[in-house]
């Protein structure tokens, strides 16, 4: 069984208190749930993280590059918060680990302040996808499934 590898970015820790207009009322645990479910109906092994440091995010990709050469990773699911809208280093790190990877915003950042409209992880990622909700996670489960 492979597993899906998600990581979660910076802030993502408050969902539910955070800015719930947005971002709606579901707990990161919440999220974690729906994505246990998605991953056992896609038949994929759940691997739940979130880091509010940009470096440890690095290191996870890192890893994922070593699981996915080693076969044991369907891919990577990663909202990278706002480190979307700054880090080259995250950018740097999907290319040069190979890792498939998905790009997911909860809300669609294209419809929010500009500074949310340019991406470092768009070119790096296999598809991107933003503006479902949590439900978004389960989406994107399906998709790395297909990919
Ligand atoms: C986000 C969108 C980002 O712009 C923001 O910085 C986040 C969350 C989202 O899931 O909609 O922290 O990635």
């Amino acid at each position: 069984m492979k597993t899906a590898l998600i990581l979660n970015g910076p802030n993502l820790n408050l969902l539910g208190t955070r800015e719930p207009a947005v971002y709606g009322t579901h707990t990161l645990a919440d999220v974690q749930a729906l994505c246990e479910t998605a991953c056992a109906s896609h038949g994929f092994a759940l691997d739940f993280r979130q880091s509010n440091h940009e470096g440890e995010l690095v290191e996870w990709l890192h890893e994922a590059g070593r699981m996915h050469a080693a076969g044991q990773l369907a891919g990577v699911i990663l909202n990278a918060g706002a480190y979307t809208h700054t880090s080259v280093a995250l950018h740097d790190a999907i290319k040069g680990t190979g890792v498939p990877l998905i790009e997911l915003h909860i809300s669609n950042v294209h419809a929010r302040e500009p500074f949310r409209h340019h991406s470092f992880i768009s070119p790096a990622a296999k598809a991107v996808m933003a503006g479902f909700g949590v439900q978004g996670y389960a989406l994107a489960v399906a998709g790395l499934a297909g990919l």
